[in-house]
């Protein structure tokens, strides 16, 4: 019985401790991204490859599976960077020692980060730097604070900042404003970021495609199945009733 007693504080006391734990987590916008859609994980993995492999590499990618998102050799080939065949992986032009030298932090392999960051996640840590003096390359990041990575989005997305607005009650909202303006809009920035995201998805777990297409063709097969079965139904019960 005392036992019991001990066990039920002890669920309610965790379930508390994670309700709390959830409410002071920062908040995530939802990473507007699918998987079926082919267009947006090519424009993602061209992104990625001109924008991010200077310094994070995908140990675990290939350039020719960049073929299971559709695109074709030639177009793969445009993406090479020098020295790097179909079959090479995408290796950072950065190595890992210099990088954390030049920015106080190894930028880490980027090959599985959706998997253990979430999608939300990236979208929305990629969308949330903002200018900090204080910061030895300039930029503060609301999801990762005193992140070593430069804002190397900024000019697509423009500067922003960090206001505090006071509410009633003294509780206070962080808020990021964008105070100059990129080469984009906040909807065509968000949108890329999407894209990049989408890849970011796809090449943490490639299989994923693959087992989306097995999961129809089984799902019509039962369907098949089901038909079939209510036909056979009907002819055995037909002279009972
Ligand atoms: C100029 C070098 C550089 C470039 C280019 C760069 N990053 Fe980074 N990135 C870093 C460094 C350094 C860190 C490590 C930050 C730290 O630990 O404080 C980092 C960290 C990250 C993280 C956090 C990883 C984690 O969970 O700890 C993500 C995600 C990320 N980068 C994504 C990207 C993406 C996507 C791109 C391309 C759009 C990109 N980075 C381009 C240097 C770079």
């Amino acid at each position: 019985m005392k036992l019991i007693k001990k066990l039920w504080v002890l669920v309610l006391f965790s379930t508390v401790s994670a309700m709390a734990f959830a409410s002071s987590e920062a908040h995530l916008d939802k990473a507007p991204a699918s998987l079926s859609d082919q267009a947006s994980l090519q424009r993602g993995a061209k992104f990625f490859v001109v924008n991010c492999i200077a310094c994070h590499s995908a140990a675990y990618m290939r350039y020719n599976r960049l073929a299971d998102i559709g695109m074709t050799e030639a177009e793969i080939k445009t993406l090479l960077p020098e020295g790097s065949k179909l079959g090479s992986t995408m290796k950072a032009a950065m190595d890992s020692e210099s990088a954390k030298m030049a920015f106080g932090a190894a930028p880490p392999d980027l090959s599985v980060i959706a998997r253990s960051r979430g999608n939300d996640w990236l979208y929305t840590y990629l969308r949330s730097f903002y200018a900090d003096a204080t910061r030895p390359n300039g930029v503060n990041n609301v999801l990762f604070p005193l992140v070593a990575m430069p804002n190397i989005l900024g000019g697509l997305q423009g500067e922003q900042a960090l206001v505090v607005e006071k509410h009633e009650g003294g509780h206070e909202v962080q808020m990021l404003k964008l105070t100059t303006p990129g080469s984009m809009t906040t909807a065509e920035f968000d949108a890329t970021v999407g894209d990049l995201v989408n890849y970011l998805d796809f090449m943490g777990e490639p299989a994923k495609l693959v087992r989306y297409k097995i999961g129809y063709i089984v799902l019509g097969f039962l369907f098949l199945l089901l038909i079939l079965t209510y036909a056979l139904k009907k002819e055995f019960w037909k002279d009972i009733h």
